[in-house]
């Protein structure tokens, strides 16, 4: 049987935390201050949707955020723990959050929604969580790049391999590649409104590599 998403970033948590540590190495480094000029104050709380090794909670901690950060890799999760022993971190299922309705004015989820089985579930669950006039901070591998099937028409959904190495650290990225419009779609379900959309350029390349939304409940 094929593995879930959600097993391979479990199995691929060692190369990730190795791979996301190595200073310049993926876009995050060039990218944050741009992407965090989208994300609102410090609030109430703040959840980090997806933490991984916990890079972004460590960030917005920095930033003066109160963060929970959640994964369903056990391994990501631990080493979010190890790096940061006084922060909140915990292992959950994007889609069955063990959270209160109205727990968060913020949920940022950094390059997770491409990853996640269930798209609509995942922010069906962040929409859920999050407060009247709170924010939903998103980034994703923009669906003009997404390295999926390039046999599948644009349109349809298409699972996404890729081995990659890169100053000598091996990395496996497995998720999806889904139109811009299954985005828009779990939102508008979920009654979550964009209220701003970035798409930044990414060195000489002719097209954007990622693609950042803020939306709030309507
Ligand atoms: C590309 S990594 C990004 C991690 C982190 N946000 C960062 O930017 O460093 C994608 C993460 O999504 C997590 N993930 C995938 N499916 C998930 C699910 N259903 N529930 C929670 N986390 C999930 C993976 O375990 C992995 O840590």
């Amino acid at each position: 049987m094929d593995k879930t998403s959600e097993e391979h970033w479990e199995e691929q948590s060692g190369n990730w935390i190795a791979w996301v540590r190595r200073p310049g190495l993926d876009s995050y480094w060039t990218y944050r201050e741009a992407f965090f000029a989208l994300v609102p104050a410090p609030g109430f709380a703040t959840l980090d949707f997806g933490c991984g090794e916990g890079r972004v909670s460590r960030d917005l901690v920095g930033r003066g955020h109160r963060v929970t950060g959640f994964d369903a890799s056990a391994g990501m999760v631990a080493a979010a723990r190890e790096a940061h022993p006084e922060g909140e971190y915990l292992v959950a299922d994007a889609v069955s959050l063990p959270f209160e309705d109205d727990s968060f004015d913020l949920v940022v989820a950094y390059d997770v929604l491409m990853d996640v089985s269930d798209v609509d579930g995942a922010v069906r669950e962040a929409a859920r969580v999050l407060m009247p006039g709170g924010r939903l901070c998103l980034s994703i591998t923009h669906p003009i790049t997404d390295p999926g099937d390039r046999e599948s028409p644009y349109l349809t959904s298409s699972p996404v391999r890729e081995a990659v190495e890169r100053d000598g650290l091996p990395m496996v990225f497995n998720g999806w590649s889904h139109p811009l419009s299954h985005y828009a779609g779990a939102l508008e379900k979920a009654g979550l409104l964009i209220e701003a959309l970035r798409e930044p350029a990414w060195q000489d390349r002719p097209v954007p590599h990622h693609l950042w939304l803020r939306a709030r409940p309507a």
